[in-house]
């Protein structure tokens, strides 16, 4: 979850690694520390946001020199605060460590080094680290082989950057299961957890694979695995333009993210549909094995959790096989029934999120056949798995998942569709026909983002309520829980989705005089028994904003306000109507003063379990 970010090149390294840390904040931003290596190690780090470090630095002047690293912290072990911000020195304040993730075996190497005379100062897992380097470093070796050395006595799942001032020309870098990428430019080598941190140098990145280490100088990177064998792996070119990793004009990444919508779902369909057919080459696996899959799950966390909920009614119409999706936290640690006969999705916009990385390793290890479905080329989700297939939606700065939502979904549809045509489940004209549908939904995005003045006006008359409900049947239900998230998330609210039929089994209680409840009622299947539902709430004092389908008169009469969206197939609605309720969440948050790019306590990418 912590942003890592380093350089060394012919430039000074501290403005580089600012601005890598500027666009890595959504990482984490508990505090934030730079080390360069000028001659001695100079280091600054503060606890809160990135300011209060640049502030600092104002202060206390800039450490010059062309080696440096920095981080920005979430907090795992250790309050946010100075003292436990990164990076984190030996005792003598020759080796310089930043880290992310966690490491599970700190505490009885905390006890060890302090036995051995070490004096640790914070109260984090990282700090052990640095203190190992130098105990490694006394046998005389070079920094890799120490840095190899302590790594071996390390538990968990980690990255890590060191420098050292016995080698004031390099940066050691290590990969444990969290994320890390080097970028190579024109002279100058980068490090950093994330690709868009090295963007603004370079775009051509090497993600280092498990158990690999990587020295990075000036001329280039070295790559070994733990044991000091050479690795040779491939850079890739990353096509994400630089602006859209910026917040072009947007007073913040979210908005524009939600605006990006349209354009991120085209990205992830073009190419896909040949003619009348689906064409998904990405997904590696033979037609065979997929025509043997009796049962599909789908992991995942979160917003994308609720892409996977939203795929399965998609999967199960499509294909006919029985699907469970399943948060992924929660997924290894049952005895889930798994087999070459089972399709796991594993879905993550990050592919970095090690609840769901760890959910399909156990898929794998079961015999399942894994397809991710994300957003990050290289992550670690999409070379660990059989397959992969890339949401388009370029980078997603805001911590909240907007457009990734919307591509993980139409991604998911996809995948079903196109195991409906190697299974045979669906005619090609049907198909052709569903596609088509899908063409049509960055335009009916267009239309629903087009509601932003209705849903503005709503989130001033309710922005300072207490509870809000979000309720939906059928795929409106997966739509009205990603909406109760994202107001959450945001605006700090309680907020909760419910299936609208499940409210009179309990939290129906919830509802009293003016407490507002966002209806998902679009014209399908289910809207009469959502009328119903709507008129359960309103006869208990609740104020009800219904996403209605455009030229619907009916729901007006009894809801006290009507967002229209386009007539949507009812498989593909949530993608159009979760729109107004990402703008409310926004609305809501801005209003109520929050910093919808970095909601409090949370990360872009979760690396910890
Ligand atoms: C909420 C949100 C999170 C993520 C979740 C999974 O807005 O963004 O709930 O969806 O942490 O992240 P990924 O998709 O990177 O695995």
């Amino acid at each position: 979850m912590c942003g890592i970010v380093g350089y060394v090149g012919p430039d000074e390294a501290l403005p580089i690694v600012l601005e890598g840390l500027r666009r890595l904040e959504y990482r984490g931003y508990d505090s934030a520390g730079v080390a360069v290596l000028d001659g001695g190690l100079g280091v600054v780090k503060r606890a809160g946001k990135l300011g209060e470090l640049e502030a600092a630095l104002d202060e206390e002047g800039n450490p010059t020199g062309s080696v440096g690293m920095g981080h920005t912290r979430w907090a795992t072990h250790g309050a946010p605060t100075d003292r436990n911000a990164h990076p984190h020195l030996d005792c003598g304040g020759h080796v310089a460590v930043i880290h992310n993730g966690i490491i599970e075996n700190h505490q009885s190497l905390r006890v060890r080094l302090e036995k051995e005379g070490h004096s640790l100062v914070s109260e984090t897992d990282t700090e052990c680290v640095a203190h190992l380097v130098e105990e490694k470093l006394r046998d005389g070796g070079p920094l890799a082989d120490a840095v190899r050395a302590a790594v071996r006595e390390l538990e968990g799942a980690f990255s890590l950057v060191v420098c050292s001032l016995d080698e004031p020309d390099a940066l050691v870098g290590v990969k444990v299961s969290s994320p890390l990428i080097v970028g190579l430019g024109d002279g100058e080598t980068l490090l950093a957890s994330d690709i868009p941190a090295v963007l603004h140098r370079t775009t051509t990145v090497v993600p280092l694979d498990e158990g690999m280490l990587v020295e990075v100088r000036a001329a280039g990177a070295t790559f070994t695995d733990l044991d000091g064998m050479p690795l040779d792996p491939a850079p890739i070119t990353v096509d994400w333009d630089v602006a859209r990793a910026q917040k072009g004009g947007y007073e913040t990444f979210m908005r524009k993210e939600i605006d990006e919508q349209p354009a991120a779902i085209r990205d992830t369909l073009v190419g896909r549909m040949v003619g009348e057919r689906l064409v998904l080459d990405e997904l590696r696996g033979s037609d065979d094995a997929l025509r043997e899959v009796t049962k599909v799950f789908v992991v995942a966390c979160g917003t994308a959790f609720h892409s996977g909920l939203v795929a399965k009614y998609a999967i199960e119409h499509w294909t006919r096989l029985p699907v469970e999706a399943e948060i992924a936290s929660e997924f290894r640690y049952r005895d889930p029934v798994l087999g070459p006969d089972t399709l796991t999705l594993a879905v993550s916009q990050s592919g970095e999120t090690i609840d769901t990385l760890e959910a399909a390793r156990h898929a794998r290890r079961q015999g399942s056949q894994v397809i991710a479905v994300t957003n990050t080329v290289g992550s670690s989700l999409a070379r660990e798995a059989d397959g992969v297939l890339y949401t388009h939606a370029g980078p997603e700065i805001g911590v909240a998942a907007t457009k990734t939502f919307a591509t993980q979904m139409v991604s998911q549809y996809l995948v079903a569709l196109y195991l409906a045509q190697v299974r045979g489940t669906k005619f090609p004209e049907e198909i052709a026909e569903v596609l088509t549908e899908l063409d049509q939904l960055p335009a009916k995005v267009e239309r629903a983002i087009a509601l932003d003045d209705q849903v503005r006006a709503l989130a001033e008359r309710y922005r300072d309520a207490r509870d809000v409900l979000f309720i939906g049947r059928h795929t409106g239900y997966p739509a009205a829980l990603e909406g109760a998230l994202k107001l959450k998330e945001l605006s700090y609210v309680h907020a909760e989705g419910h299936p609208a039929g499940e409210l009179k089994h309990g939290p129906i209680a919830l509802i009293e005089d003016g407490v507002p409840v966002v209806a998902v009622a679009t014209r399908c299947h289910v809207y009469p028994k959502m009328l119903s539902n709507i008129q359960e709430v309103r006869a208990r004092g609740a104020r009800v904003i219904a996403v209605a389908t455009e030229g619907d008169t009916e729901v007006g009469a009894l809801a006290d306000h009507v967002l229209h969206v386009p007539a949507t197939p009812e498989l593909m609605s949530p993608v159009v109507v979760t729109v107004p309720m990402q703008l409310l969440a926004y609305h809501v948050a801005t209003m109520r003063g929050c910093d919808v790019d970095q909601p409090r306590n949370l990360a872009k990418s979760v690396t910890v379990e």
